[in-house]
């Protein structure tokens, strides 16, 4: 597969996504549209692979800083054939095919442009073209066969005649090309159409016209081959992707107690019988261990889980990393920076930020824990607040090993607890804790005898 280039176009505006991010930007199962198309291009190999870019040139680029692109600018996009015009210099001349994918059509898989290539090899045409039929082929370029069912040429929606719009095989936008003879032919499109644009797909009447053979691969996955030009198709694309991604994992061992209702990101990995219940979303940049169970309603997005966890519902964690044997929630927030070691605890209503919770640990109840490094064993009582912002600089709490903390202690950073020290309940910890000490801070508890309580009215 070594000698061909793959040219991806992504220049667009994408006006029907009426959107201010360029729409290859768009995420899909976590991943820009472009990221897809991409990852599908890159298991072929290609020698180059290029991108042409134009509306928001910088930005779009700036999502990909991957060495292997090459970049092209299109700075007025004057159509998908003025767009391969553009990468012809990037694309070189050496003898091969080119291989032309949309930016936004994300779900294009790696077997079929294989299987495209090999077509067109053996066929020994000038280019080949995909095609697919769409039970809605509204929008897509209509393949338009003779009496004899070879293709005659693609007509756009907007200059199609009312016959040519009930075909419902369409032109999916990727093509093989012969490279050498690529720049001859666009140099004979013309922009005579309803839009003033340079449509690539007129390369293949151009083609035929100048002798060269043309070929049709057909397709017979229409989902695979869907574009995206509105905010509609991106969400229906989301479902498909969604349900391979279900079902991949499923074959791998994963229980979705209720899959329609869950969704995860395309990079995510989950570990052979572990159980995701209802309404639970899985973002990018997530791994879960084996054997483990994500209770209901749970978001957990660049985190770690290890092998045996068990996340119960509600709970939300952002870049946290959680060992085995771990327990969270209900209703637990894990953010960023928070790792919890072999077998801690986090309960309910427990809010854990860039702190580190070392093993068998426990935070059951109702506690705030910032920019904290905690021993092993320790044991944080039902409301426990680290005071770790001074309202101009965050500070540090460092807890020893097999530290107990009484309910309702505020732990005012920077400070230290030693280990196996005790905190008596609602003490307010402002100076280092000697180790095996017991440190209580409260007013004496008063008794008046004999206390007349205030009369209300009547
Ligand atoms: C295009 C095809 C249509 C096909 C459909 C498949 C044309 C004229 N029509 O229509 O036959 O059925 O794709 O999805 O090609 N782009 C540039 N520069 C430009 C214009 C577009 O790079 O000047 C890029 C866009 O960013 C996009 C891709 O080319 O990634 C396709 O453009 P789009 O406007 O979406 O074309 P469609 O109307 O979908
Ligand atoms: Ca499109």
């Amino acid at each position: 597969m070594s000698d061909c280039a793959i040219l991806v176009l992504a220049a667009g505006q994408g006006t029907r996504m009426r959107s201010s991010l360029p729409k290859v930007l768009h995420a899909l199962a976590g991943r820009p549209l472009l990221g897809h198309v991409l990852t599908a291009a890159r298991l072929l190999e290609p020698q180059r692979l290029v991108v042409v870019v134009g509306h928001q040139a910088e930005a779009v680029q700036a999502a990909f800083p991957d060495s292997d692109i090459t970049w092209v600018n299109q700075a007025q996009q004057l159509g998908t054939a003025h767009a391969v015009q553009c990468a012809l210099g990037a694309l070189g001349d050496a003898p091969g095919e080119v291989l032309i994918l949309s930016g936004d059509t994300p779900l294009v898989e790696p077997a079929l442009l294989r299987g495209l290539l090999m077509q067109h090899r053996q066929s020994g045409v000038g280019v080949t073209v995909v095609s697919v039929i769409q039970s809605q082929p509204k929008g897509y370029g209509r393949i338009v066969r003779d009496g004899a069912g070879a293709l005659l040429r693609i007509v756009e929606e907007k200059d199609a005649s009312e016959a040519e719009r009930a075909i419902l095989e369409v032109n999916s936008g990727v093509y093989c090309v012969d490279r050498c003879r690529l720049a001859v032919w666009l140099r004979e499109i013309a922009a005579d159409n309803a839009q003033g644009e340079y449509y690539l797909p007129d390369l293949l009447a151009v083609a035929r016209e100048a002798g060269a053979g043309v070929g049709l691969f057909q397709h017979g996955d229409a989902r695979s081959l869907a574009g995206v030009n509105d905010r509609q198709q991106l969400a229906a694309l989301e479902r498909v992707l969604r349900d391979r991604l279900v079902a991949y994992w499923q074959q791998e061992g994963v229980t979705f107690v209720d899959p329609d209702s869950c969704w995860l990101a395309v990079d995510v990995v989950i570990g052979q019988d572990s159980v995701i219940e209802p309404q639970v979303i899985l973002g990018a940049g997530t791994r879960i261990g084996v054997g483990c169970r994500v209770g209901p309603f749970c978001e957990i997005r660049q985190s770690q889980l290890g092998p045996g966890c068990q996340v119960k519902g509600f709970c939300h964690l952002e870049g946290a990393v959680v060992e085995g044997e771990s327990t969270v929630g209900p209703y637990a927030r894990l953010r960023p920076g928070t790792v919890l070691a072999v077998g801690a605890r986090v309960g309910n209503f427990c809010e854990i930020k860039k702190s580190y919770i070392g093993a068998g640990s426990k935070v059951n109840h109702l506690s705030y824990i910032g920019d904290t490094q905690m021993g092993e064993g320790v044991n944080v009582g039902a409301g426990t607040i680290t005071c770790n912002y001074d309202g101009v600089h965050k500070h540090q709490t460092v807890i020893g090993d097999g530290v107990f903390i009484g309910s309702d202690t505020q732990l005012v950073a920077p400070v230290r607890v030693g280990e196996q020290a005790v905190i008596g309940a609602g003490t307010t910890v402002t100076k280092e804790v000697p180790a095996k000490a017991l440190a209580i801070s409260r007013s004496p508890q008063l008794h008046i005898s004999d206390w007349k309580r205030r009369q209300g009215k009547g």
